[in-house]
């Protein structure tokens, strides 16, 4: 069995985050999302991997290289443009040959991994499994229609009135019979050729398709909530270590992870928390599930239930809760006179002030 994984796509629903870099590289937890991907995959018990790349295909190159970290061997599949899953799957039929696969979009997150799902395909070897999960918003998603007894009816992209809430993730099991089903095709509304029409055309031909109902997805939409709350439930799972400098006048209590090269000096961090390697946190204090990335300095504030990513500096502005801080951010005091707020947001940027 091989792994097809989709890792191009414009990110068209930006936030801040993701309009300087590709959306499969947002990190949960210090690490990029399509990290976990390619790490369940390869405790799945799969090696060979198809990466699907676009337009940051450099940037997701430099990130995972030949795959040997993952104990994966990647072959690199380079789509010219984003015409849609169904149009990866076609690019990557040299690659799949006549081999069983998983597709695994680089953007989703599973908690608990795929591994059991991939044994339930391997045992029963319906010709497609797709997985489903409930959502407050269905029109952002492929969605499902179930017959009585659980058996997948129908399928549509997008729809406007969703037939349930059952959305489709990221998550597809495949056997060969797909390749036809994908060339059968023509494209969407929005010129893509999408897997859930190819999924449909299986239906249509007397295929078996079978779905499972999962927990625990979450995907980048663009919402800090649900960021902040994936990131919760990540560094839930951490285990306390320790690898760099905590000073004497410092204290950090349960479930914190100190990277190598990472300083805490004067300050108390309360886990679960993680502080990334390059990061010097001085007389401050980080509170629960907050994730500092790389070479970030926090000096004199308080940081809680928050995410901030690489080569941001957090200096002498109180306390700071609720927050997603994207990369090379400064966040000071204002000169105290004249009593103003003093702002450089870039675009889709959310600020909520103190008053
Ligand atoms: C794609 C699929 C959609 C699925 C979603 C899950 O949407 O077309 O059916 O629900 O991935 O991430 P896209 O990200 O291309 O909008």
């Amino acid at each position: 069995m091989k792994a097809l994984v989709l890792s191009g796509g414009a990110g068209t629903r930006l936030r801040p985050i993701t309009h300087t870099s590709a959306k499969q590289l947002v990190p949960v937890a210090n690490k990029a999302v399509l990290f976990y991907g390619l790490e369940s995959i390869a405790d799945a018990g799969i090696t060979e991997v198809g990466l699907v790349v676009g337009d940051t295909a450099e940037e997701i190159q430099e990130a995972v290289g030949d795959g040997s970290k993952f104990g994966l061997e990647i072959t690199y599949i380079p789509q010219e443009r984003p015409l849609g899953l169904a149009h990866a799957v076609l690019i990557a039929r040299d690659f799949l040959g006549d081999d069983d696969f998983v597709m695994y979009l680089g953007d989703n997150f599973i908690v608990g991994g795929i591994t059991g799902l991939v044994e339930e395909f391997r045992t029963s070897r319906p010709d497609a499994q797709i997985l489903l999960t409930h959502v407050a918003d269905p029109r952002a998603f492929g969605v499902a229609e179930l017959g009585p007894a659980g058996q997948v009816i129908g399928l549509e992209e997008k729809p406007e009135r969703p037939k349930s809430d059952l959305a489709l993730v990221g998550v597809y099991l495949f056997t060969p019979a797909v390749h036809e089903a994908v060339r059968a095709i023509a494209p969407s509304w929005r010129g893509e050729l999408e897997i859930t029409h190819a999924i449909q055309h299986l239906l249509d031909s007397g295929a078996d398709v079978r779905s499972t109902v999962i927990h625990g997805y979450w995907k980048d939409t663009g919402n800090v909530v649900d960021m902040l709350e994936v990131n919760r439930t990540v560094l839930e799972t951490m285990e306390r270590r320790i690898d760099g400098e905590v000073d004497e006048a410092s204290e950090t209590v349960g479930r914190v992870v100190v990277e190598r090269g990472a300083r805490v000096i004067g300050s108390r961090i309360v886990g679960p928390v993680v502080i990334g390697s390059g990061t010097v946190v001085t007389d401050s204090y980080v509170g629960p599930f907050t994730s500092v990335a790389e070479n970030c300095r926090i000096k004199d504030s308080e940081l809680e239930f928050s995410i901030v990513l690489r080569d941001s500096s957090i200096d002498g502005v109180g306390r700071i809760e609720n927050s997603l801080i994207g990369r090379h951010v400064e966040v000071t005091p204002a000169p105290s006179v004249p009593s103003a707020h003093r702002l450089v947001l870039g675009d889709h940027s959310t600020v909520q002030i103190h008053t």
